[in-house]
């Protein structure tokens, strides 16, 4: 069935119904309908909400403002349940000085060189904000939006629909697109995120989440002991400025060779050209399955001390694998610990960086009449 607003909300009233006759309450953690609290405000007077939902073992809190995960707990091998990913404890933080802690990010993930790209014989500037390129969308990317979001019960899912739709010439980019990102925690505790969106014009879309991980809890110190697999036998080299030089090289015999289980840290030090540009890992995997209809696993990390385990699955053909390696001792975490350097990493998955100024990379443009539609999936173990 096709959901509109209307089933959303009537579902989720009744599933709230349902708990609450028997004896349940629907609150944050134990039941199974999402709930709204509010918090905080912009400087605008703008009410931000934070939706608070649990499933199969997870509990997740979600922010109206950029979609953020503001928090993910996960049990570790004893049952103990930590926060994973970086955030802020306040609405002031994230406006003020986020690095895309745990936010939605478009309309493109990654960079775009300069800024341009044409399509169908026509240039376009985008908004730069990262030297003279643009990156994730540019000064207001969707991470800095406030989303209407729905919360959702079918079956044994629990979830939320979010919507935003960004205005022709929005930070440069055209065609009205709307976009609408699905949020389901599954009866096993899975995370998975459904990217739709549409246009009136063709544009370009590359659409990823950036969620900081650190599976020991964030705020324990570096994820360097992390262990990491990627299925990916190449990867995509950058210049200075980050932007892929459009080889696809091999991993083979370098530091990004992720094939085989190693720790994040084995390699970071190592004296190489790629890792001094992104001061450490900050690249994008090819992955070997490339574009595929249905999710397919491609990576997974695991943290030995606690024993948390993340697994990816995308339809997406890239993996941009950023080690944090900006976070440089200036912002503190709702625990009350400052984030340094390592503290955390982003495994994105999406399409590589720069692709509209790339023609060897599978594309990103979108049509009117065309529906962009990528899944992925994050699953928890310990
Ligand atoms: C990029 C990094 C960037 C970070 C922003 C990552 O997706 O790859 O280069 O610094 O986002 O926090």
């Amino acid at each position: 069935m096709e959901l509109n607003r209307r089933t959303v909300i009537a579902g989720a009233a009744a599933a709230g119904m349902a708990a609450t006759a028997l004896g349940g309450t629907a609150h944050a953690t134990g039941g199974r309908t999402p709930v709204k609290s509010l918090f905080g405000k912009l400087a605008d007077g703008t009410k931000i909400y934070s939706w608070s939902l649990a499933n199969g073992g997870t509990k997740l809190k979600v922010l109206s403002y950029g979609g953020i995960v503001q928090s993910l707990e996960i049990p570790d091998r004893h049952g103990k349940y930590k926060n994973v990913s970086l955030g802020f404890d306040n609405i002031e933080d994230y406006v003020a000085k986020t690095p895309y802690f745990g936010a939605l990010i478009g309309r493109y993930g990654n960079r775009i060189a300069k800024g341009q790209f044409s399509l169908d014989g026509k240039s376009y500037q985008l908004s730069v904000n990262d030297g003279v390129n643009s990156l994730h969308g540019g000064i207001k990317g969707f991470d800095k939006h406030v989303w209407d979001i729905e919360p959702f019960t079918k079956g044994t899912d629990v979830g939320l629909y979010l919507y935003y739709t960004s205005v022709d010439g929005e930070m440069g980019y055209p065609g009205t697109l709307k976009t609408k990102v699905t949020y389901t925690l599954t009866k096993h505790g899975d995370w998975r995120v459904d990217y739709e969106a549409t246009t009136d014009k063709a544009t370009v879309v590359n659409l990823t989440s950036h969620v900081y991980w650190n599976l020991a809890g964030e705020g324990s110190g570096s994820i360097y002991d992390h262990e990491l697999k990627i299925a990916a036998a190449r990867y995509t080299p950058v210049d200075s400025g980050l932007i892929p030089t459009g080889e696809l090289a091999k991993v083979a015999g370098t530091p990004f060779d992720f094939r085989r289980t190693k720790t994040v840290g084995e390699d970071i030090r190592v004296a190489n050209q790629q890792l001094l540009y992104g001061k450490g890992i900050d690249h994008n995997w090819a992955l070997d399955k490339g574009i595929t209809a249905k999710p397919e696993h491609v990576a997974t990390l695991r943290d030995p001390s606690s024993g948390r385990t993340l697994k990816i699955a995308t339809t997406e053909p890239g993996l941009q694998f950023y080690s944090g390696n900006f976070l440089d001792g200036t912002l503190v975490g709702p625990g009350g610990s400052i984030y340094r350097q390592g503290d955390a990493l982003c495994l994105e998955t999406q399409h590589f960086p720069d692709s509209p100024n790339q023609a060897s990379f599978p594309s990103t443009v979108l049509r009117q009449g065309q529906t962009y539609r990528t899944t992925t999936v994050h699953t928890f173990g310990n």
